[in-house]
């Protein structure tokens, strides 16, 4: 556990401009603030190109902000990236498996750069595998696996590190409806016994209320919307998320009767 009990998660006026002052400039993210708390499973929302995934590479170190802070376990994401990295966990959107490597040995080897001892991680990864379904191809190059299963190496894959955060860009795409099941019932059981706080992006809005506590919803790189889906759908008067969003994001009267 850690020392500090703020939220897990703080941006402060986040803002992420690629090529500026070019003719390319693009605002992948513009002024986004917003707080995560423990044991939360938040999800991020919105079309392509909304700033989703920049949003996590920020948070990860991967990127730097143009302009803003962010804190993740109350530390800085520039200055004390270092501090971070060991405890949080990412799967990117285009993840880079280990083609040649078995499943087993994906997970064993990305464990191994952590620093964990190896015994430990073939017992996780032993765990992971038959959570996620793959016990039995465990020892195959994941090369010959499909695009679902592949996946799934790579959500087990982020696990074994048991990290305190998580971020999953796109965790269930490609993956078929009993395998998204299973993902999403294993970090619902991680958020809740676990105490893992976990960012998650997806374009399924089922998903989003099924599993997520809180969301956040993008547009042009706006925070356009951030709260509970029934809080949302409570206050855009929307029978679902899906009507929020296409509300929010279109700007089409979707909005039930005449309010
Ligand atoms: N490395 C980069 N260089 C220049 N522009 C970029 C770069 N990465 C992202 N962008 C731009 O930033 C904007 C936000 O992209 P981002 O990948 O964050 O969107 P997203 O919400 O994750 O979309 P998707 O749902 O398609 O994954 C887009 O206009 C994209 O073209
Ligand atoms: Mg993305």
């Amino acid at each position: 556990m850690s020392a500090h009990d703020g939220p897990v998660i703080r941006t402060e006026e986040l803002t992420k401009v690629f090529s500026p002052g070019t003719r390319r400039e693009v605002v992948a993210l513009d002024s986004v603030t917003m707080e995560v708390g423990r044991g939360e499973v938040f999800g991020l929302i919105g079309p392509n190109g909304a700033g989703k995934t920049t949003l996590i590479r920020l948070l990860v170190g991967l990127l730097r902000p143009t302009r803003g802070r962010a804190w993740v376990l109350g530390k800085d994401v520039v200055t004390e990236i270092e501090d971070i990295r060991p405890r949080v966990a990412l799967l990117p959107q285009e993840a880079g498996i280990y083609e040649r490597l078995t499943a087993r040995e994906n997970l064993v080897y990305y464990g191994g750069m952590y620093g964990i001892d190896e015994d430990e991680l073939y017992r996780r990864a032993d765990t992971l595998l038959e959570i996620v379904g793959l016990s039995d191809r465990a020892d195959e190059q994941v090369k010959r696996f499909s695009g679902g299963m592949k996946r799934k190496v790579l959500v087990a894959r982020a696990l074994i590190i048991e990290p305190e955060v998580i971020f999953l860009d796109e965790p269930t795409t490609g993956v078929d409806t009993i395998g998204a099941r299973i993902v999403r019932n294993l970090l619902r059981r991680l958020s809740s016994e676990d105490d893992l706080t976990i960012v998650l992006t997806t374009h399924d809005m089922v998903e989003v209320s099924e599993l997520c506590h809180r969301v956040g919803i993008l547009n042009e790189g706006r925070l356009v919307a951030i709260g509970r889906p029934s809080e949302l759908e409570e206050k855009y008067r929307a029978a679902d998320l899906e009507e929020v969003f296409m509300g929010l994001v279109t700007g089409e009267g979707v909005y039930g009767g005449e309010a």
